[in-house]
């Protein structure tokens, strides 16, 4: 089995009967929905709330039952991946374009529990480029206000054209020197007009669910 099935399957044993569950987004969470989808075909009785349209659609077609924020307002557990993970449990996500959604869920839940195989563990944020999502409408001028920041933000391109998100918005994907201040980065870039969130998720992971040297699974 390799590291994302074995800790995209682990997290299932966090979801009970009953829950709402957040859905997240990617290659990881992908086996956690694989083994929801069989429980839930077995009898278990949940309401998942998906991060993306592709989690939408990988979820309808495992015929997990779904709700949506205009149903509930709270979130028994969110499980989503992520790009890199610190020590102290913070995060860069986003790879997937759908950090927008993920926040809004994982803020809403009680607990996020991330997945993550050993490659996504750094000891400092700022490798993997921090993915920003703006309104298209003034990117040009949000790009001249991220590198005021002292980062470099590249428009995400896709087939040719630039990426659109689930929510009709651009990323920037921002190579960043090391992120020092995660907590002030965040709020300046968030700051920006035209900034519609980025993929810092600062102190939001309740638990991480990772592969150590010995190839086990642990909890951190
Ligand atoms: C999508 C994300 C994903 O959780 C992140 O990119 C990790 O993906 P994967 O599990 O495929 O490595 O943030 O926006």
């Amino acid at each position: 089995m390799n590291e994302k099935q074995a800790v995209g399957e682990k997290a299932v044993e966090f979801v009970k009967k009953d829950m709402v569950v957040g859905l997240g987004t990617g290659s990881t969470v992908f086996y956690t929905l694989s083994l929801l989808g069989k429980l839930v075909q077995q009898g278990l009785s949940i309401k998942g709330i998906p991060t993306s349209v592709q989690t939408e659609k990988l979820a309808k077609e495992l015929n997990i039952p779904l709700t949506s924020f205009d149903e509930i307002d709270q979130i028994d557990i969110a499980i989503d991946g992520a790009d890199e993970v610190s020590g102290s449990l913070d995060l860069i996500k986003g790879g997937g374009g759908a950090l927008l959604r993920e926040k809004i869920v994982a803020k809403a839940a009680k607990k996020l529990i991330i997945v993550a195989d050993s490659t996504k563990l750094v000891d400092q944020l700022g490798s993997f480029p921090l993915p920003v999502e703006i309104v298209p409408f003034v990117m040009k001028a949000t790009k001249r206000h991220i590198q005021k920041l002292g980062i470099h933000p590249e428009l995400r391109m896709a087939n040719g054209a630039p990426f659109i998100t689930d929510n009709g918005n651009y990323i920037l994907d921002c190579a960043c020197p090391k992120i020092l201040a995660p907590n002030e980065l965040e709020n300046n870039l968030n700051m920006i007009p035209g900034v519609v969130d980025n993929g810092l998720f600062i102190g939001m992971a309740d638990m991480v669910i990772t592969v150590d040297k010995n190839k086990e699974v642990i909890l951190r």
